[in-house]
């Protein structure tokens, strides 16, 4: 009989490749096999994030929920970027976690196991070289990290101290994770990194210095290879030579990430963004003018310490000007160890409840707006989730989710779809051809 690994994973696309990567670890290493039902698991595994404020409680209270459910003997480790951050304490909170492992320290998760009361959460380590197992969740769409950590500072953001600085992986190992997950049926790739256009600032050996627009070509190289994707680019990196290559080679996605965070120059200047609102649609101009088909999302904050009346009207400014395809928004949240956690202007709470409300309603109606006139429209759709009452979805090249009547035969296929009803989320087609 195999071992048994439960594991939960909340957070980004950078955690689900964390996840893939211990699981492909400790099958390779360990003899486990994942498992729904952590009642039967010899290992429990939770993946957390930090990026905003999940009450501490709760992941305590999670995994007291965990404790009392497990089977005898079975170890709980907790992973990822509240371990990083919060470290030795939860083992002194919940004395009956095995091990503590940073989000930068995925690669020890075979070691953490055979050692008693582990916390190993140094950021400084450096796995860009570590040559992982490999399991895949989805055979169809293979995420690949460029880069991890983050060599930015701004104010509100706790993932510099989670995932420490910023190191790009040699664009050879890229590559050849890329064939490799070509060769084995995904035509689409899923670039993963902080900060992925800022990829080549720093490498950990000697090599050639590659930028993210060269990457990309190379990438693009790749026979079979039809479809990439990345997330996320910063919009301070979005030079024009990017932009064009985004623009005009043909294997890239027309959908593009921009975390504008703030429409207020002065706001954005608290967060050290290193852009102000010009700048910012000025890029998105570029973007448009060469590509009118890219679909743009972004990520927005509101409250942020001193965001007054007069700064929030400036973001809505930019959501009026942009109309995002998607905008996720939060309400700011003060992280330990950032520089905003210090800042007294706090805005109220009801005051950035209110803002949140009002962002999020203006989106709606671009939404519904943009989506009425795609009725009829015909989109080459790649096929890559399963859903429920005979269903099965799958993404524009511009990032648009259709799904259509049909089985598992159609997943990692390419179909040409007629999109015949509207919903905010997804869109309900018939295959044309
Ligand atoms: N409070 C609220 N939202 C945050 N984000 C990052 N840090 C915070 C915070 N302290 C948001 C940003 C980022 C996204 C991943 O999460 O918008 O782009
Ligand atoms: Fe991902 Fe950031 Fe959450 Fe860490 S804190 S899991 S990097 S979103």
């Amino acid at each position: 009989m195999s071992k048994k690994l439960f594991i939960e994973t909340l957070g980004c696309a950078m955690n689900s490749r964390d996840s893939e990567h211990m699981i492909a670890e400790l099958h390779e290493k360990e003899g486990y096999e994942t498992t729904d039902n952590l009642a039967e698991a010899d290992l429990i595994l939770i993946n957390t994030c930090s990026v905003r404020e999940r009450p501490v409680h709760k992941l305590f209270s999670e995994l007291g929920g965990f404790n009392k459910k497990k089977k005898a003997g079975a170890k709980i480790g907790v992973c990822g970027c509240t371990a990083s951050h919060l470290g030795e304490e939860i083992l002194k909170r919940a004395p009956y976690v095995s091990f503590v492992l940073g989000a930068r320290n995925v690669s020890k998760i075979s070691e953490v196991l055979h050692k008693d009361k582990a916390v190993e959460i140094d950021i400084n380590y450096d796995e860009s070289e570590f040559a992982f197992n490999d399991f895949r969740s989805s055979p169809y769409k293979a995420y690949i990290n460029i880069s991890i950590g983050c060599d930015k500072a701004c104010t509100f953001c706790i993932v510099p101290k989670t995932r420490g600085d910023e190191i790009s992986i040699p664009d050879n190992l890229i590559i050849n994770e890329a064939k490799k997950a070509v060769n084995n049926g995904a035509k689409e790739i899923f670039l993963l990194g902080q900060n992925v256009n800022n990829y080549g600032r720093r490498f950990s050996g000697e090599q050639e210095k590659v930028n993210f627009t060269e990457l990309l070509r190379r990438l693009s190289q790749i026979d079979d290879l039809e479809r990439i994707r990345f997330t996320s680019p910063h919009p301070l990196h979005m030079d024009d030579e990017f932009i064009e290559e985004f623009a005009k080679n043909p294997k890239i996605c027309k959908s593009m990430h921009m975390p504008l965070q703030s429409g207020s120059s002065k706001v954005l200047k608290e967060m050290k963004r290193g852009y102000t609102k010009e700048s910012f649609l000025n890029r998105v101009e570029k973007l448009r003018s060469v590509c009118p088909e890219v679909s743009i999302s972004t990520d927005i904050i509101v409250g942020f310490p001193g965001e007054s009346d007069k700064d929030f009207e400036d973001t809505l400014d930019v959501v009026k000007a942009v109309k995002f395809e998607q905008i996720f928004s939060f309400k700011y949240s003060p992280r330990p160890e950032t520089e905003a956690e210090h800042f007294t202007n706090v805005v109220d709470e009801e005051v950035a409840s209110d803002r949140l409300s009002e962002l999020q309603l203006l989106n709606n109606e671009i939404i519904d707006e943009k989506n009425a006139s795609l009725l009829g429209n015909v989109y080459r759709v790649y096929f890559e989730d399963l859903n429920r009452d005979n269903f099965v979805a799958g993404r524009s090249d511009n990032n648009i989710v259709i799904k259509v009547k049909g089985s598992e035969e159609l997943l990692g296929q390419f179909r040409d779809v007629k999109v015949t009803s509207i919903g905010r989320t997804i869109l309900t087609g018939e295959i044309v051809a």
